[in-house]
């Protein structure tokens, strides 16, 4: 038969929507660069450079030779919801009781669960901007109308909570919030959390509280909005193991919310993976139930290379970085480059070997920005400081 030209691929239009996270881009790039013999630094993806701890990887091995290998309940395994129940009840002071929990691959599902489960045409959902790209990303795909909120740099990248007050109306159907924050390292205060649950006041409106980095803080407290009166039933808390347990490959989240709530994201759970994969599931029992020590180490390793490139920056022409108090980036204020951010991510990558992201990647409210990732040795991350440093030299 004759083949004749391909044929036009006709998408669905909603696919115009759906934006994408630019780390996994920078690195295909970075990575390009690399084959071809270029030395890169690596500052751009979000994952930290630990291995997993040993006792949760050997807890993993085990349950593939007992036979963790077949599907499990959609919603996650009685005994890991049973443990996460108790972990979240005593680390945000309310009762959590395992039919309000559902364990999905990763946090991302969670964010894309929930907005899909809740969010349509005529809805309006208010989300950090900079913030992490798949909220934006997922609001515009299901058609809602998404409503930044911006954080500022003189806050300390913590939101205006009469900003949010001002946003809040009628249409608002969800807002999403994240501390500690990526990709500023920003972190809500106690005042924040009570003063945004008072803007919400009695409304029937969710909040999605994206808590991944809860366990990498390095000055201050973590708190929860699901620990205010009130606010437990209107809250979807994101929590997983990725950044705490050094897990990103093994793809392990969950979201804890209302029990009537939860039944639908495991449905999403039942048309779309089935269930999380079954042995990374006894793994996280381990990881939660087990000893703690290695995420305290991590969080200290993290803070010290947090220390060295903040220092760092601050002495680079054109940089200016503030301190940020938990996650493991850096998000420097870059306006006085003179350069936009994408170009100058772009050059950086291209000339001086460092890949970082533009502050644009996380939002229109990320210009003037860049985001590195501190996931990298002291030894690296000093590398990359020269190389920036070398480069403002030549070409500002
Ligand atoms: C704020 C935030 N939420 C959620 C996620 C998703 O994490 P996971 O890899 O567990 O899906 C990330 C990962 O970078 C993140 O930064």
């Amino acid at each position: 038969m004759h083949m004749s030209a391909q044929r036009e691929l006709r998408l669905a239009k909603r696919m115009a929507r759906l934006g994408t996270e630019t780390a996994f881009e920078v690195l295909v790039k970075a990575k390009a660069l690399e084959a071809k013999g270029r030395d890169i630094v690596h500052l751009e993806i979000g994952e930290p450079d630990f291995d997993t701890p040993r006792n949760i990887i050997d807890a993993a091995c085990d349950a593939l030779h007992k036979g963790f290998t077949h599907y499990g309940p959609s919603a996650g395994l009685p005994q890991l919801r049973e443990a996460i129940a108790q972990y979240v009840s005593e680390t945000r002071r309310v009762n959590v009781t395992p039919d309000e929990v559902v364990v999905v691959p990763g946090g991302k599902p969670i964010i894309f669960f929930s907005i899909l489960a809740l969010c349509e045409d005529g809805d309006e959902v208010i989300y950090p901007n900079p913030g992490f790209p798949i909220y934006e990303s997922m609001i515009d795909y299901v058609g809602a109308k998404a409503v930044p909120i911006r954080l500022r740099e003189e806050m300390d990248f913590r939101l205006d909570v009469d900003e949010l007050a001002g946003l809040i109306n009628d249409r608002t159907k969800l807002i999403i919030i994240n501390s500690p924050q990526n990709p500023t390292g920003g972190m809500l205060e106690k005042i924040d959390i009570d003063r945004i649950a008072a803007a919400i006041g009695d409304r029937n409106v969710m909040v999605l509280s994206d808590e991944i980095y809860s366990r990498l803080i390095f000055e201050g407290e973590h708190h929860s909005i699901m620990s205010i009166d009130g606010m437990k039933e209107r809250t979807i808390l994101l929590d997983g193991f990725s950044k705490t347990y050094a897990m990103t490959g093994w793809r392990m989240g969950y979201g804890v919310m209302r029990a009537d709530l939860a039944a639908h994201v495991a449905r999403l759970m039942t048309n779309s993976s089935s269930c999380t994969a079954s042995f990374s599931q006894i793994s996280g029992v381990e990881a939660l139930c087990g000893p703690q020590d290695s995420v305290e180490k991590m969080c200290a390793e993290f803070k010290k290379r947090r220390d060295v490139m903040v220092a760092g920056l601050n002495k680079i022409k054109g940089f200016s970085c503030r301190l940020p108090k938990g996650a493991f980036y850096v998000f420097p204020n870059i306006t006085k480059t003179g350069w936009p951010s994408k170009k100058l991510a772009d050059a950086l990558l291209e000339d001086a070997g460092v890949a970082g992201l533009s502050g644009t990647a996380f939002g229109k409210f990320g210009e003037g920005y860049m985001r590195f990732s501190v996931a990298n040795s002291i030894e690296n991350i000093e590398k990359a400081l020269e190389r920036v440093d070398a480069w403002t030299k030549e070409n500002l």
